[in-house]
């Protein structure tokens, strides 16, 4: 038995992680990622954009529900620990990416959460940000082409942050649109769909230098063909879901050249969902 298998079940117990890579030995999952210190990725000629996925061992980011036929995230995947990793990569976020059809969800009490931050945040997720001088919330970005986004929720998070639509010169100049609000900032970030490179250089004339997309596959895919990601948060359940109607972490043409990472880190954690391990994935875009 090695001296990691020795220790694994007393770390176990504490509900602590088993780090793989590139060290091995022990942590808490508390803190994990506010350690990453991300504000120092961000330089003055380049915005600094990360993403995180919960996936299953087969994959699935999102499978339709059972009467809507939305896609979801499996309630057999999600789990308080993840979540809490989710909150952690926030913490020192400038603005927070989500999709026009997450906002619908929201409106129609189908999301999983709320984008961060509320009131059920953890006390030293709130102090930690308090620290770095960012203002309570971070902005946030709603991407969407079809603009039919519910008014009420752009004017609810208005209330307590900086609200940006990001959308296409088409859906702008559509004779169909209905302007949105004076109080919501809307940017034009491509031609007829956004564009990850302009998104990027949008939101950097906003002041917006690290940016965290917590939006699904089509955003993810927009960020990629753009390669302006540089970081992807990764959990795996140790489950398999099978099933025909799923989304996997990117959907769009081909990726070419595909996009390559490189493992940073990786921590075996003993405390998913139902009691399945899960691995924690941190990988750094190789270019
Ligand atoms: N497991 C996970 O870690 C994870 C992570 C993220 C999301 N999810 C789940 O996956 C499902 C889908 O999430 P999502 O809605 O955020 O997915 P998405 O596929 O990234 O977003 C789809 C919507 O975003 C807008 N959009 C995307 N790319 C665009 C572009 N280039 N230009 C303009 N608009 C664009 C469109 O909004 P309009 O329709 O308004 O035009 C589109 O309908 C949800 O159930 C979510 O909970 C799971």
């Amino acid at each position: 038995m090695s001296d990691l298998d020795a220790t694994d079940e007393s770390a176990a117990s504490h509900g602590r992680l088993l780090a793989l890579y590139p060290k091995t030995g022990h942590h808490p999952l508390q803190g994990l990622y506010l350690s990453n210190e991300l504000r120092g990725c961000v330089s003055a000629d380049r915005v600094y954009v990360y993403s995180n996925f919960i996936s299953s061992l087969d994959g699935r980011i999102a499978v339709a529900h059972g009467t809507t036929g939305e896609p979801v995230i499996p309630q057999d995947t999600a789990n308080p620990r993840d979540w809490r990793l989710l909150l952690e990569l926030a913490a020192p976020a400038d603005a927070i990416i989500l999709s026009g059809r997450y906002l619908r969800q929201l409106d129609h009490g189908q999301a999983q959460a709320p984008p961060p931050f509320d009131k059920n945040t953890p006390p030293d997720i709130v102090t930690f940000r308090e620290q770095l001088g960012l203002p309570p919330q971070p902005a946030l970005v709603v991407v969407s082409n079809s603009l039919e986004l519910p008014l009420k929720q752009l004017l609810h998070y208005r209330d307590d942050r900086t609200v940006i639509v990001a959308t296409s010169e088409a859906s702008l100049s559509g004779e169909a649109r209905q302007p949105i609000s004076d109080d919501i900032t809307v940017i034009s970030a491509g031609k007829t769909r956004v564009d990850g490179s302009s998104l990027v250089e949008v939101l950097q004339r906003h002041g917006l230098n690290l940016v965290y997309s917590i939006a699904g596959p089509a955003v993810m895919h927009t960020l990629l063909e753009a390669r302006v990601l540089q970081r992807l948060y990764l959990t795996t359940v140790l489950r398999v879901l099978s099933g025909t109607d799923y989304a996997t972490m990117a959907s769009g043409t081909q990726l070419d050249p595909p996009y390559d990472f490189k493992l940073a880190e990786l921590f075996l954690d003993n405390h998913g969902p139902d009691g399945i391990q899960q691995l924690i994935q941190v990988y750094d875009r190789r270019t």
